[in-house]
């Protein structure tokens, strides 16, 4: 526990009750945040809750490799398109703080919207580039919402080490991007893709899959799976090889892809050729869900 958890609790800056249940402190505020902090730059996993094992595979590489290990819960707004994506998009904050206190978690940062964004704010995080493309294109405004949000809690935050999925690989480039640019001090970690048994990622989205999608949905990894193996076994043809992804995908006609590509790892570029750190993306709609999904080459 962080050293100046009692202090905090005494002044009722902690949730009533905290110390008594098991689990991680949680903070509300950002000033209790700093304070709680006392200077130590922790380990740090942020999300938007409904925590499943991918969030905690951040979590426990965090725990091992910082003496603190913070997790932030919030429900970022300003990254969401549909209004009524945003207002059902699960909210369970006594289970997310257990979870993350089960993975190690200290501390856990779940402020309200106005904390996050006060009366007055005005400012938004452009980065152009990696946001460019892709998800950018399908989702626009998406990653200035995570740009802007990710700059604020970096700030507020100011980690040793930051841990993101590579599940959202595009994501992953715009934060590298964000952190490089705006001379973040600490470094961003990128950790690899939890799957499931049926090879599908973990994501809070595809856990709306109904069964009989989900089914179906295994194609999609199935598809990059194949591209990897082409990879794998010496091709080096980029288009080849999408097709060879795009012949799996057509083996499951309800789902509807939105793009297959080989692109750079690093500018997400479509390649001709695959290079050394080449990368197959995928994003297809499987039932009412939007499912993406990467593999390295
Ligand atoms: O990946 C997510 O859960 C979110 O985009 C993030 C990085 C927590 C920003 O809201």
């Amino acid at each position: 526990m962080i050293a100046t958890f009692p202090r905090l609790f005494e002044e009722g800056a902690v949730d009533a009750g905290q110390r008594r249940r098991p689990g991680p402190d949680v903070v509300r505020r950002r000033g209790d945040l700093t304070a709680a902090l006392a200077g130590l730059s922790p380990g740090y996993v942020a999300t938007m809750g409904a925590l499943h094992d991918g969030h905690l595979s951040l979590i426990r590489r965090s725990v091992l490799e910082n003496p603190r290990t913070v997790v932030s819960v919030f429900v970022n707004p300003s990254q969401f398109g549909d209004p009524s994506d945003l207002a059902a998009y699960p909210r369970d904050l006594e289970r997310d703080a257990a979870r993350a206190g089960e993975a190690g978690a200290d501390l856990v940062f779940a402020p309200a919207v106005d904390e996050i964004y006060p009366p007055g704010f005005a400012t938004a995080v452009e980065i152009a580039g990696p946001s460019e493309r892709w998800e950018g294109a399908a989702r626009p405004g998406h990653f200035r919402g995570v740009a802007t949000v990710v700059a604020l809690l970096l700030n507020i935050v100011r980690p040793e080490h930051a841990y993101f999925g590579e599940k959202d690989y595009q994501q992953l480039l715009v934060i590298r991007r964000l952190h490089a640019d705006l001379a973040f001090p600490g470094a961003i970690v990128g950790c690899p893709t939890v799957r499931g048994p049926d090879g599908l990622p973990l994501s809070s989205r595809n856990a709306r899959l109904l069964p009989e999608d989900r089914e179906r949905a295994r194609v999609v990894p199935r598809a990059l799976f194949r591209m990897a193996e082409c990879a794998a076994a010496g091709e080096t043809d980029a288009e080849g090889m999408r097709v060879a992804g795009e012949e799996v995908l057509a083996g499951e006609p309800t789902v509807r892809t939105e793009y297959l590509a080989v692109v750079d790892g690093g500018t997400l570029e479509p390649l001709g050729t695959v290079v050394p750190g080449a990368r197959a993306i995928v994003a297809a709609r499987v039932g009412g869900v939007r499912i993406i999904d990467n593999v390295a080459l």
